[in-house]
């Protein structure tokens, strides 16, 4: 029996207490939000809400359409009437009263995306704070959305920007962080001036509807924020909705480069604004004199975070071939520590990946890999034992770019190893592929690791560090992995228009 197996406990054996414990839930609210009342989809449908952990069904919410979405941006039209005409600081107050109930429910929030995403709890505090930090960091930004004075370009005439809010915004949100990746777009919208019609993934709309509970409490206004729930044959007719309205300005979209493409080509029609985060196939570079044991911690960290569900995570790990059986030897036994279980289990590190089908395309591209010439140093198998969810941890050496786990974003638990022989190597490999959205380098020479900075083509680089996700930094990639830029000053920039006006007669 493999490490994994032994290391796991079957999660089914969670699943009446998932229940359990959704049914108990303060925050649970299985009804959407539309126009800040609780309401049934006009259709009449329901979609069951699946622990991934157990397969326990723990809740269910309204299966919405068109009509819903047709109401929450009308509510949405009339609730960014006020709201763009508060004051800065008055936006930025009740920004703040919200991050204080997050933070005040930070167990109950975790608990939650526990129980729909299956991630561990401690990763699901971790993404509370993370979530939360959104919050905030757009409460202290929402005054400071700057025009400009420009130099004039004739007597008599002054030039100058405003910044305003690009109006009603529609945010369409993934599984892997139910709540952070709500916050990180809502918050900016809202410190902006804007008004949201979230719709959250299919498979947690929990985390949504308990945040948004949390925002009428701080006293949101209501209709400033609707969620709209509903099930994968729904989401075309709801996301249609979204991109086809031409009240809705701008849509901002978390999830893979395929749904992005649809949606980017769907909004033509409207010509909406758009922020786009897709797609990721990280490298992670380890060169010749690297730091080891750091490295190994960055992989770590990097890799098998949310059981490797991160558009983030490090995808490929390009090592220097002389330096590679090292590294190996450090990586092996820390994979096969890892503990897959239910993410209630306070023993379990790894939780489930979302579907059985995830689980098993997992499966496919490290069996026809292995099949091609990869060894399995740990893992490499399915899990039933844990769940029909599960699979192990996996560090697969004997990687080349022809195989099918390096063939694109894996999403899922396994580290394939690849070596390179110079510099220049190593950045050909690392840029090969259409995605662009984070790379990590390990190295101990300033002089390369500003070379490889520069020279990758990403949106973001971590240097000699296996994390980089943060409120205060611009995330988001280049090429196919998207539009535009989350968090940081310029996350707000996303929900703002620039209005030029020339003053004359002067
Ligand atoms: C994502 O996987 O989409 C986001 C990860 C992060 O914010 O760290």
């Amino acid at each position: 029996m493999s490490a994994a197996r032994e290391a796991a406990g079957a999660a089914g054996a969670w699943g009446a207490e998932a229940a359990r414990r959704a049914r108990a839930h303060p925050l649970l609210r299985e009804r959407a939000l539309v126009g800040g009342a609780w309401v049934e989809a006009a259709g009449g449908g329901r979609v069951e809400v699946v622990d991934p952990g157990s397969e326990e069904v723990i809740a269910s919410v309204p299966r919405c359409g068109a009509a819903e979405v047709s109401a929450a941006v009308g509510a949405a039209e009339e609730a960014t009437r006020g709201w763009r005409a508060r004051l800065p600081r008055e936006r930025a107050r009740a920004l703040r009263r919200w991050f204080d109930l997050l933070a005040a429910h930070r167990e109950p929030l975790a608990e939650l995306v526990t129980l729909e995403g299956g991630k561990p709890l401690a990763e699901a505090r971790a993404e509370v704070d993370y979530g939360a930090s959104f919050v905030e960091w757009y409460a202290e930004e929402a005054r400071r959305a700057y025009g400009e004075v420009i130099p004039t370009y004739g007597h008599g005439r002054r030039v100058l920007t405003l910044r305003e809010p690009v109006g009603v915004v529609a945010a369409i949100t993934p599984w892997n962080f139910p709540l952070a990746m709500v916050t990180r777009k809502v918050a900016p919208a809202l410190a902006a001036g804007c008004a949201v019609v979230l719709k959250p993934a299919e498979a947690t709309p929990l985390t949504a509807l308990a945040l948004a509970a949390l925002a009428l409490e701080a006293g949101l206004p209501p209709g400033l924020l609707s969620v709209v729930t509903t099930d994968r044959a729904g989401a075309d007719e709801v996301g249609g909705a979204l991109c086809d309205d031409e009240r809705v300005r701008k849509l901002t979209f978390t999830g893979s480069t395929a749904v992005g493409k649809r949606l980017m080509a769907r909004c033509a029609g409207t010509v909406k604004r758009l922020s786009l985060e897709l797609g990721g196939d990280a490298p992670l570079i380890v060169f010749e004199d690297a730091d080891l044991e750091l490295a190994a911690r960055g992989v770590m960290a990097s890799k098998f975070r949310n059981s490797g569900q991160t558009c983030v995570c490090a995808n490929r790990l390009l090592v220097h071939a002389d330096r590679r059986d090292e590294l190996a030897a450090l990586l092996a036994p820390q994979v096969r520590a890892l503990r897959p279980g239910h993410g209630l289990d306070p023993a379990a590190t790894q939780g489930p990946l979302i579907s059985r089908a995830a689980a098993a395309r997992v499966g496919d591209l490290v069996a026809r890999s292995v099949a091609l010439g990869a060894t399995p140093l740990a893992g490499g198998e399915a899990l039933p034992g844990v769940g029909p969810r599960f699979y192990a941890p996996t560090l697969l050496t004997g990687a080349t770019p022809a195989l099918p786990i390096c063939g694109g974003e894996v999403f899922g638990p396994v580290a394939p190893l690849m070596t390179f022989r110079d510099d220049d190597e190593a950045l050909r490999l690392a840029n090969a592929t259409r995605a662009g959205l984070a790379a990590y380098v390990f190295t101990t020479s300033e002089r390369r690791a500003w070379r490889a900075a520069e020279a990758l083509e990403v949106g973001m680089v971590a240097l000699n560090d296996g994390g980089l996700s943060t409120e205060v930094a611009p995330f988001g990639g280049v090429k196919e992995s998207g539009l535009g830029r989350e968090g940081g000053r310029q996350g707000l920039e996303e929900f703002l228009e620039v209005k030029y006006m020339m003053v004359g007669g002067l």
